[in-house]
């Protein structure tokens, strides 16, 4: 049997796990040109959520459909020349254990590396870190860089590689314990907890020579306090938007913005990972090469259970994680 969580109705306001219903299907059957494909581990990501507001870089999801994830899995059948059994690989998967696959609709993935590593370090969340630091925030050695979501998944590899640029980090995050998770454990220079009060004092205080990059996964309170302690010239790599994901749609954009940007001749640009595949392999190598050396860490939450994918997203959300969230499924 094949099980498969269905996207059942429009959330009202935060994600519950009602909102999705397990189904039991039969197998699917590869059709010519077609293989069959059994999910090993499920990436959880804000963007599900976010996919349940509209339309993003993917169509919004409707409620009835699987429930879209991306995730790796290995081809356990296959009527395509193009993917042979065994062969690992990794796409938008949706929550369940099998489906059938086109070759375009996947990207073959390095069995020499751990497959945890694959999704998260060495995949999307990886990637993005790395894209939009070096390519969009293009930090130089001795410059601030700031970081929000930083005990996230992307956010806990973008401030460990801007550290590898030989840039001061400060890294904001929810609650002190994770504060000193990433200053102790990743060896962020400072960090803030946004839930304690006045962020923008508090950035003010810890960061008296400002902000030359600002990583923003958030939007919200941190790109608020980021704005006002840009230096001029300084790059916002516009990453994510977590704090306007769970919730209806998103509010109103920080005050200040465009007047800010102007005076201070701030680039504010955003990004989706997928713009740079072109450089993927150099940047995967790169990164493998930080990985073995111990110079990054690859932090990770791994949920075990097929049953457990909606209570992780949920999770997610309200952020309970550290590091990169996944299911392991098979
Ligand atoms: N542009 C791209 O191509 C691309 C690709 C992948 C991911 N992304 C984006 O990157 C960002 C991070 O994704 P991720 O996969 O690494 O997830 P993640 O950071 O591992 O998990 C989300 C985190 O967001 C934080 N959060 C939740 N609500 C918040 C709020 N209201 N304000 C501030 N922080 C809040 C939580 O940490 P705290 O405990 O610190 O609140 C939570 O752990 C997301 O915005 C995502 O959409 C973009």
């Amino acid at each position: 049997m094949n099980r498969q969580w269905i996207y059942a109705r429009r959330p009202e306001g935060a994600v519950t796990t009602d909102i999705f219903e397990l189904q039991l299907t039969d197998l699917p059957q590869p059709a010519p040109g077609e293989a069959l494909v059994r999910v090993k581990i499920i990436s959880v990501d804000p963007a599900n959520r976010a996919w349940m507001q509209g339309r993003t870089y993917r169509p919004q999801l409707q409620p009835g459909e699987v429930m879209g994830g991306f995730g790796l899995g290995e081809v356990i059948a296959s009527n395509t020349p193009q993917l042979r059994p065994g062969d690992l690989v990794d796409g938008d998967f949706g929550w369940r254990d099998y489906l059938t696959v086109r070759p375009d609709q996947v990207t073959k993935r390095d069995p020499r590396h751990a497959p945890e590593h694959l999704v998260g370090v060495l995949g999307i969340t990886g990637l993005t870190a790395y894209f939009g630091l070096f390519d969009v925030g293009r930090p130089v050695a001795g410059e601030t860089v700031m970081v929000s979501a930083a005990a996230g998944a992307v956010g806990s590899v973008a401030g460990q590689l801007a550290r590898i640029a030989g840039c001061r980090v400060i890294g904001v995050t929810g609650g002190q314990a994770k504060c000193d998770w990433i200053t102790g454990t990743l060896g962020f220079d400072a960090a803030l907890d946004y839930k304690a009060g006045d962020l923008k004092a508090a950035l003010k205080e810890i960061c008296p020579e400002g902000v030359d990059v600002y990583f923003d996964n958030t939007g919200g309170a941190p790109l608020d306090a980021a704005l006002a302690r840009m230096n001029v010239g300084g790059r916002i790599a516009c990453c994510g938007n977590v704090s306007q994901y769970d919730r209806g749609g998103a509010t109103g954009g920080p005050p200040g913005v465009p007047g800010l940007l102007v005076t201070k001749r701030i680039r504010m640009e955003g990004f989706i990972v997928t713009d740079h595949f072109a450089r993927r392999h150099q940047a995967e190598r790169a990164l493998a090469g930080w990985l073995r050396d111990g110079r990054l860490k690859a932090p990770m939450d791994i949920v075990e259970g097929f049953e457990r994918v909606p209570q992780a997203l949920v999770d997610l959300l309200h952020g309970r994680n550290r590091g990169k969230m996944m299911i392991r499924i098979a």
